[in-house]
């Protein structure tokens, strides 16, 4: 199992309790999928389900429809099937989008503060593409770069030899791996979203519990020091104070909708 799947797994059970966020980001996402009539009994992929904030929004939005939920991460799927295992209408998949096949393509792709981890983004496009229908639509909202640059400004200060290997990708890379693939892009739109915690710890446990520390963008190739930690608290604590209290971490999300 890749790094990135293994931690989401183990994270299954402990993501949904500071997944404030992520539950704006579908809410978000809703407001740009098309009208439940134009979808009627069509089948829909969700791509990197977690433990089911969009699937529930979605099958609620889309009673009449299929919907299958891929997620590389098996604890993740697990949790879905948990919750609507009695589904007739659910089909539940453990994969890594980049290396999805399907013989019956879909009609309609989602996906919530997934995407962004299945870098290269253009292999992921290119997947999509051909998992869809012609006329078949992507709609999905992503982390792009500048999410957490309070965290990664002050990390750079504090210890700048151990920066991450990876960044997330710009919206114009987002948006160029999209019409790279051949998707037609109807509409996109970005939010800066200032998530709240009650302090620098319960903002790193935080992310923590959700798995959102795993993979190349958060870990360098040397972990920091118990010492750089703890500096690195502090500082965040002193310098991302919120005005109403605890501390504020930046979140970069671009909604994009596009027509294969
Ligand atoms: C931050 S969670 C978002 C989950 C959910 N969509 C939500 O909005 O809460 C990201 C999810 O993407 C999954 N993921 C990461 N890389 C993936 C890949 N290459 N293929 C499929 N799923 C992936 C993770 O396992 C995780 O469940």
């Amino acid at each position: 199992m890749n790094p990135v799947a293994r931690r989401f797994s183990r994270a299954a059970s402990t993501y949904d309790q500071g997944a404030g966020l992520h539950r704006h980001v579908g809410a978000r996402l809703l407001e740009i999928l098309p009208d439940p009539d134009e979808v009627g009994r069509g089948r829909i992929l969700e791509v990197g389900c977690g433990t089911g904030v969009l699937t529930g929004l979605i099958r609620q939005r889309y009673p009449n429809a299929s919907l299958c939920v891929m997620d590389v991460a098996d604890g993740m799927v697990s949790c879905v099937r948990e919750r609507w295992g009695n589904d007739p209408a659910m089909e539940y998949v453990v994969s890594d989008v980049r290396d999805f096949k399907t013989a019956r393509p879909f009609d309609l792709i989602l996906s919530s503060s997934a995407l962004h981890w299945a870098v290269p983004l253009e292999n992921t496009m290119a997947t999509l593409q051909a998992t869809l229908v012609p006329g078949g639509g992507l709609y999905a909202a992503l982390m792009v770069d500048g999410t957490l640059a309070e965290l990664h400004g002050l990390r750079r200060q504090i210890a700048p030899e151990k920066m991450p290997t990876g960044r997330l990708p710009t919206r114009d890379e987002v948006i160029s791996a999209v019409e790279g693939a051949g998707f037609n892009l109807i509409s996109r739109k970005a939010e800066a979203i200032q998530a709240r915690y009650h302090s620098a710890d319960d903002f790193f446990g935080t992310i923590h519990a959700q798995g959102l520390t795993a993979g190349t963008v958060s870990r360098a190739a040397q972990p920091l020091s118990r010492t750089e930690l703890n500096q690195l608290r502090k500082a965040y604590d002193e310098t991302c104070r919120d005005p109403s209290g605890g501390v504020k971490a930046t979140f970069e999300v671009l909604y994009l909708a596009a027509k294969s």
